[in-house]
């Protein structure tokens, strides 16, 4: 794992909640995209190194929408920036975490993305994420 790239928050009203993040930090968030396979509209603000992700569902079903009908408005996933997420993935589950896909799959921001199930982290949504080269 190289650095903390991003951690993500379960909101129920992007715009809503853009608005509250730009008062907070300051700045504008710098992009707005959808994750149409993951049932989800992101967005993206800076801060320092790190970046800050908005996360609002765009369907019912979505696991943002089950998040927060459980638990609320909130901190939903911290991603970790790798080098490269097939061999972290193998060995995070040959140390015994359970990952949510056996493949990474294409997330918001140019990355590639796999999740680590929290029952195996100690309660806590972990995302693996590697840039794209675009
Ligand atoms: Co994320």
């Amino acid at each position: 794992m190289k650095k903390i790239e991003h951690i993500g928050i379960a909101v129920k009203d992007l715009e809503a909640s853009n608005a509250l993040y730009a008062k907070l930090l300051s700045t504008q968030h710098y992009k707005v995209e959808e994750v149409a396979a993951e049932g989800v509209n992101t967005s993206f603000f800076k801060v320092g190194e790190n970046k800050i992700e908005l996360l609002q569902a765009t369907d019912p079903q979505s696991p943002i929408a089950r998040f927060i009908d459980k638990r609320g408005e909130g901190i939903h996933h911290i991603a970790y920036a790798v080098d490269d997420i097939r061999i972290e993935m193998k060995r995070l589950a040959d140390e015994g975490f359970i990952l949510l896909t056996e493949e990474p799959r294409r997330g918001a921001d140019n990355k590639l993305v796999a999740f680590v199930h929290p029952k195996s982290a100690g309660g806590v949504l972990v995302e693996l994420c590697q840039d794209i080269d675009v």
